[in-house]
């Protein structure tokens, strides 16, 4: 696991709508600064003695510098042991860098945690869920077959898609999305790893290039034959594991799947399906293993490699009822 450097930002290696984002945030801060001072202006006509004492400053408990004091004490943790390159101390502060994609339901920003005055620092994906009126795509309801939510009214209000419902349920993603970072962590399935969840916001390790560039998405690369049948490899590995334990991805895709330093790595875990459970599951599985196989073949793969590899993952299939 690599211990981070404090890093220099590249602001080229972000999302291209961060500048927009950030010239649009600068104009809006000088509107609004320039209505600030217009108020304080147009006070001047007023009597000179205030009616009442001025509000006291406000206290700013903050930290001199970041953004914010490191969330580790209030969020839930990953898997222990938690990675030496990890910081945990409390007195860590949290710098946001940007946001490095945005996405159809979330936002992936950089965020570096570090103890002042030392050099304990380690540089975070924060995957960031929005509310459930500001995402651009709502998940296939398909993909909540099968789960249990422990009360009556809730499973009501999703089902029914009622305001309180929804905010529910995008309230749900980022913790499904933890959930199942852990317990393929666990089961030794390449994924980020999930450093922390604090409600809409998911702490990952950053996947970085060793040029300080986030790891590529499959679907950014053209392998040579022996690195796309390194890949595949590790894909059909990775995907067996799952199957073995009744699980398939649901959205897999080379745009979810990360190649960092030449490890394939999975990614966006949030609707994870439960084969068995989930009615659809079974069709979930054969979308998410004839995208990758496509791709694949696209880009080189021998068609026998292929139908070899598909078949070692259907093979881990648990029996269906
Ligand atoms: N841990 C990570 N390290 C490096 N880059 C990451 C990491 N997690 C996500 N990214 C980058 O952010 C992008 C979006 O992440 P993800 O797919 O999890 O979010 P999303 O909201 O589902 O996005 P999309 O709608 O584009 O699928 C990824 O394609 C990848 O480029
Ligand atoms: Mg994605």
């Amino acid at each position: 696991m690599p211990q981070h450097d404090r890093l220099p930002v590249r602001r080229s290696h972000f999302d291209d709508r961060f500048d927009d984002r950030f010239n649009d945030t600068v104009t809006r801060l000088d509107e609004a600064g320039a209505r600030r001072r217009r108020r304080h202006f147009d006070d001047d006509d007023e009597p000179a003695a205030p009616r009442r004492a001025p509000d006291p400053a406000p206290l700013d408990d903050g930290p001199a510098a970041g953004d914010r004091w490191s969330t580790w004490d209030v969020g839930q943790h990953g898997p222990a042991p938690h990675p030496d390159w990890l910081v945990t101390e409390l007195a860590a502060v949290d710098t946001e860098f940007g946001v490095l994609k945005t996405g159809k339901e979330a936002d992936v920003h950089l965020v570096e945690r570090a103890v002042p005055d030392t050099s304990r620092c380690c540089v975070l994906a924060a995957k960031r869920y929005r509310s459930a009126e500001h995402r651009m795509f709502h998940r296939d309801a398909g993909y909540l077959e099968g789960r249990r939510v422990r009360r009556s009214r809730e499973t009501r209000a999703m089902a029914r898609r009622t305001a309180f419902g929804r905010d529910l349920l995008s309230g749900q993603w980022a913790a499904a999305e933890f959930g199942a970072l852990c317990r393929l962590w666990h089961l030794g399935v390449p994924v980020p790893y999930p450093a922390q969840l604090h409600g809409t916001e998911l702490l990952l390790e950053y996947l970085e290039e060793p040029d300080g560039h986030a790891a590529p998405r499959l679907a950014q690369l053209r392998p040579g034959p022996a690195q796309l049948r390194a890949l595949w490899d590790q894909l059909i590995d990775a995907l067996v594991v799952l199957t073995g334990e009744g699980l398939a991805h649901g959205d897999l895709s080379p745009f979810n799947l990360l190649v960092h330093r030449g490890r394939l790595v999975l990614i966006d875990l949030p609707q994870v399906v439960d084969i068995v459970a989930n009615p659809q599951g079974p069709s979930f599985l054969a979308r998410d293993v004839r995208i990758v196989t496509d791709w694949f073949t696209a880009h080189g793969l021998p068609q026998q490699l292929a139908d070899a590899g598909r078949a070692r993952v259907l093979m881990g299939t648990p029996t269906l009822p």
